[in-house]
């Protein structure tokens, strides 16, 4: 059976816009909470692949997106590189040895043999598979190496990306060493999803802002696109979608091999499709925080739908969905965006 979303990746005209939202298996959603609390905390939900199946499905139940994505978080790699990752409640993630210099990269476990411990991950996308309806489609996903690197290397989240940025400019050499180690793991970790059966993959850069244009495509866009470029010449089938946040001034540069571009909230769609429209499908753009409001929604949808007019398009957030938004209103989301392109 053929599935919405992957056509819709690959150009292929649908009968309605696909949609799905970034972050959409997650806490504003009571049935995750439920689980989560079973679980115990987030790392064993996402280290127990029938608990993490389950949290997948449920907003394609619950809200009725046309794909799923893997219920799972970009910062299980650094950790199964043997970073040892832990969150602390209203804190948020934390490793509790940054790396620093050429011996910590040393340290850490690379390629095929840190990629062969996600198994956890890999079990998941089996059992999805298992259990999700033939006509929609699972995401597997990773981070960016340079988003991936911000946190290896500051500790944790940061608002000034200082210490990342002061080995950019100071010692670039070392950056990049970190950056292709990673690199080398995500293509081998991306494989094995695929091989486990996720139909496409997305690349998230949430952090693709902190770097000026200039040095973008030097420090994490050519990494990018290097993985992209691994998969696409084993796996033409599989979509690929980058998610680079917050970079319009970039989008002239942009190049490579991959199906679909998302578009970050802060960033016209019309801008978008100027500069990328007729090179590659894009995805997005709402601003998350309408959610809050069903008319404000709904008038998004439609100002979307007036750009793209249903073609080489697929409607998602401009970022995650936050934990607050009445599930009544990201319901009437995606209503809205399969009721204005026609399903
Ligand atoms: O999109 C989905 O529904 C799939 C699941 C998913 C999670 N994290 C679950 C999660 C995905 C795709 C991610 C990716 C991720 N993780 C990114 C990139 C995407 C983005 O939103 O920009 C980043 C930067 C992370 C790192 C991360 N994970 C942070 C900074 C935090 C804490 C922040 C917060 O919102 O609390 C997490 C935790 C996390 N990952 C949660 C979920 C559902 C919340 C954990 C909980 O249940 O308490």
């Amino acid at each position: 059976m053929s599935k919405i979303f992957v056509d819709a990746c690959l150009g292929k005209e649908t009968p309605y816009t696909p949609v799905w939202m970034m972050r959409q298996a997650g806490r504003y959603l009571p049935e995750y909470m439920a689980v989560r609390a079973e679980a115990g905390n987030f790392l064993n939900l996402c280290h127990d692949p029938k608990k993490a199946c389950e949290v997948t499905l449920q907003p394609v139940d619950i809200v009725g997106v046309d794909a799923a994505i893997l219920f799972s978080d970009i910062l299980v790699i650094p950790d199964e590189m043997g970073m040892d990752l832990s969150f602390v409640k209203g804190e948020g993630p934390k490793f509790s040895d940054p790396i620093t210099c050429d011996a910590d990269i040393e340290r850490l476990i690379g390629g095929e043999e840190a990629a062969s411990k996600l198994t956890y991950v890999y079990d998941t996308i089996k059992l999805i598979k298992e259990k999700l309806a033939d006509d929609k489609a699972l995401i597997g996903f990773t981070g960016a190496p340079w988003t991936l690197a911000t946190y290896m290397i500051e500790g944790q989240g940061t608002k000034t990306y200082n210490i990342c940025k002061k080995m950019m400019y100071s010692n670039p050499t070392l950056l990049h060493k970190i950056l292709a180690k990673v690199t080398e793991v995500v293509k081998l970790y991306m494989e094995k999803q695929i091989q486990a059966g996720i139909d496409v993959v997305q690349i998230f850069d949430s952090w693709a802002a902190a770097i000026e244009t200039e040095k973008y495509d030097e420090f994490s866009w050519k990494y990018m696109v290097e993985i992209a470029e691994y998969l696409k010449e084993k796996y033409p089938h599989i979509p690929i979608i980058m998610f680079p946040k917050g970079i319009p001034s970039f989008y002239d540069k942009v190049y490579g091999n991959f199906d679909v571009f998302g578009v970050d909230w802060a960033t016209p769609m019309e801008l978008a499709k100027e500069k990328l429209g007729d090179k590659y499908i894009l995805q997005g753009n709402m601003e998350p925080c309408r959610l809050y409001s069903k008319e404000a929604t709904t008038a998004s949808v439609e100002h979307i739908q007036s750009v793209m007019n249903g073609k080489r398009h697929i409607f998602n957030l401009g970022h995650g969905i936050l934990p607050d938004v009445p599930v009544e209103n990201a319901k009437h989301f995606v209503s809205e965006c399969q009721r204005i392109s026609g399903k």
